[in-house]
């Protein structure tokens, strides 16, 4: 009967410790976590203006584009350093099209690298000359596609390079201009639950769940 006593003891002391020691390593984890997590900046287009498509301006000779890209870091206290940012334009559609769905590129340009502070927004307004046809009857849609290469700044260190491929299809009205207000977010082909994160995090992430759910 004491036998089966102390036994049972030195059991829930030996318990005890591994808990303590897992819930500090769980701690740990989660604070690492929480303090390399990154996530990529949020891109979109604010406004955009091709006079060639302006009706009330009757001028086809026209062949420029506006465009007005906002970049947003959202990280609490990570900075971003861009590489050079490389911008598609393509004439997508016209609306109601009877025609099969087109997809030509009209435009690239390129805006130099920077670093962006952490809570920082900036915006991006250049015209570009467009190269290739205009359609020049009405409403069309158009889509950015947007290039480049990120690394987080955390405290003294650069992360590795992030790449960011986004982009977005957007409609302009026969003023030129784009129809819906608001801005448009340029979004990745591959959303991912974690595509904002290092695989690293990812592994602290499962680890943390793993946690959770064992003890
Ligand atoms: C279109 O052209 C007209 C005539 O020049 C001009 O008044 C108007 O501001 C232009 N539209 C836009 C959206 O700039
Ligand atoms: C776009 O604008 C930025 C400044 O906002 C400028 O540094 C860059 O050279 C411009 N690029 C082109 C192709 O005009
Ligand atoms: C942007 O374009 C330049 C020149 O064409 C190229 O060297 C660079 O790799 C491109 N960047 C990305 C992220 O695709």
């Amino acid at each position: 009967m004491s036998d089966y006593n102390t036994q049972n003891n030195s059991g829930t002391a030996c318990f005890r410790c591994c808990f303590s020691f897992v819930l500090t390593l769980g701690l740990t984890a989660l604070f690492m976590w929480l303090s390399l997590r990154t996530s990529n900046p949020v891109l979109s287009i604010q406004d955009v203006y091709i006079p060639a498509l302006n009706k009330t301006l009757n001028s086809t000779s026209y062949q420029s584009i506006y465009l007005d890209i906002k970049l947003d870091n959202e990280n609490k206290d990570k900075g971003i350093y861009y590489d050079q940012i490389n911008i598609t334009i393509r004439y997508h559609d016209q609306i109601n099209a009877t025609k099969p769905s087109q997809n030509i590129p009209i435009s690239n340009y390129t805006i130099p690298g920077f670093y962006q502070g952490h809570k920082k927004h900036t915006r991006r307004k250049n015209w570009t000359d467009t190269h290739g046809l205009l359609p020049l009857d009405g409403m069309a849609i158009f889509r950015v596609d947007l290039m480049t290469g990120i690394r987080f700044k955390i405290l003294f260190w650069k992360t590795k390079k992030h790449r960011i491929n986004v982009g977005a299809d957007f409609e302009v009205s026969d003023k030129g201009q784009k129809v819906q207000k608001k801005g448009t977010r340029l979004k990745s082909g591959v959303p991912g639950l974690f595509s904002g994160h290092s695989p690293g995090a990812s592994l602290l992430v499962g680890f943390i769940t793993f946690e959770l759910v064992f003890f």
